[in-house]
């Protein structure tokens, strides 16, 4: 499946670095050549010479290499490559990037490069929740990085939660998403996906129950064609799809902002169930119940209808713009009447009465409306949907 990439494989200094000697043997089983870099502080995990037998090729390790930089400028290393992982990336390496630092070779490669990078982050729980490593994976996937992992579990040095290194396996599957060469290939498609949230107080807010499933599931099915995915999503439950460049958002205000900042795109699927509504006047101190008083109320404000801003956009308008209707009574006709009303080319609508269990569930049944038309689509599982809608997408935009 990944027959003839070539992978430059940063090694960072973390306890996972040993997992990244069974990442390069993943790797060649699929079919992928593997150049190795190892950190001076991955060098202390794991020896240059293991990396360099299991991945059949020289070690790079520094940055002024006199042979090295006859052979091959590190320059020119940062770009032969398909793709850039760096396995276990640390808060380090993370930082370095963010803040466009080139003190070594891993951090100059990784600077230089035109190619896509792949970050699986590991660390301790506590480095990976520290505001400043937020703050840089939110830079870095600013930049079009992407990220896979980490996972919560225990970790080496004994404490709990997230920062664990993502499986080789599953480094390898988001690699072959990243990948992919399908029909896609070459396009930027944009999908939002997941519920929004909008904030009441600071500890409360008016959420809905979508678990971004179906939107995940699109994501990845793009990716697989081989499109470059920009997937902006609201708080969801289901996990964030492989190979994609995540933005994560809170509201409805955001989540517009976000998409305008990730244009142009050559298709954009709106799957996201965003709140119609946010709280008009937001109270920067939690709001108090103060004895025998009548509740406070809540005023309402509209959201900017995302959906209908792009459809309408002037310039920069994606070529397909798809949205989602979620409807409990006369689905074609007020599917039909709400793809005229945001203006987009297609609609998907989904009969969501309680009886029908899509709402949340793992199966749907969609209708396609376009301008020919309401298309009913047979029973499927939304990774089957999602699958039969990026076919179509990549016919409408071949
Ligand atoms: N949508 C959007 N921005 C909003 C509301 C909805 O982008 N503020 C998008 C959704 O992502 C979806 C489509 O619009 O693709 C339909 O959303 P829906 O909530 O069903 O439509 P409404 O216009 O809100 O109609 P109603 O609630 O009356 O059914």
């Amino acid at each position: 499946m990944l027959v003839g990439k070539k992978i430059l494989l940063v090694i960072g200094g973390g306890i996972a670095a040993y997992k990244s000697l069974e990442l390069i043997r993943l790797l060649q089983k699929a079919g992928a050549s593997v150049v190795p870099v190892l950190t001076r502080s991955g060098a202390e995990f794991v020896t240059p010479l293991s990396v360099s037998a299991l991945a059949g090729q020289k070690v790079h390790a520094e940055l002024f290499d006199l042979t090295a930089e006859a052979e091959m400028g590190h320059i020119e290393l940062s770009r032969s490559a398909d793709l850039v992982v760096v396995a276990p990336a640390t808060a380090d390496l993370m930082a370095k990037l963010a803040g466009g630092l080139a003190n070594d070779l891993a951090s100059t490669l990784l600077l230089a490069t035109d190619k896509r990078v792949l970050m699986a982050p590991a660390m301790n729980v506590r480095m990976w929740e520290h505001p400043a490593t937020a703050r840089n994976l939110e830079t870095l996937q600013g930049f079009g990085v992407l990220t896979v992992g980490p996972d919560a579990g225990e970790m080496a040095c004994g404490e709990f939660g997230p920062g664990r290194m993502a499986e080789p396996a599953r480094i390898v599957e988001a690699i072959d998403a990243t990948l992919g060469s399908g029909d896609l290939a070459g396009r930027h498609v944009l999908v939002t996906s997941g519920p929004t949230h909008e904030p009441i107080d600071p500890v409360r807010y008016i959420a809905n129950r979508s678990s971004g499933r179906q939107g995940s599931a699109i994501a990845e099915a793009l990716v697989r064609r081989g499109a470059r995915v920009s997937f902006i999503t609201g708080p969801a439950s289901a996990p964030k799809p492989l190979g994609c460049a995540v933005i994560e958002v809170e509201t409805a205000r955001e989540m517009l902002a976000a998409v305008e900042a990730a244009l142009p795109a050559d298709a954009a699927i709106f799957a996201a169930a965003v709140a119609d509504w946010h709280v008009k006047a937001e109270t920067r101190s939690k709001i108090k119940k103060k004895g025998g008083e009548t509740p406070p109320p809540i005023e309402l404000a509209e959201n900017p209808d995302i959906l209908k801003t792009i459809s309408h956009k002037p310039e920069d308008r994606p070529s397909l713009v798809v949205g989602f209707a979620a409807e409990t009574d006369d689905v074609i006709a007020n599917a039909t009447a709400k793809r005229q009303r945001k203006g987009c080319d297609w609609l998907i609508a989904n009969d969501v009465r309680p009886e029908t269990g899509i709402m949340g569930g793992k199966n749907t049944t969609v209708t396609l409306i376009t301008q020919d038309g309401p298309e009913a689509w047979e029973p499927m599982s939304k990774t089957a949907m999602a699958d039969r809608l990026a076919s179509r997408i990549a016919e409408a935009l071949s």
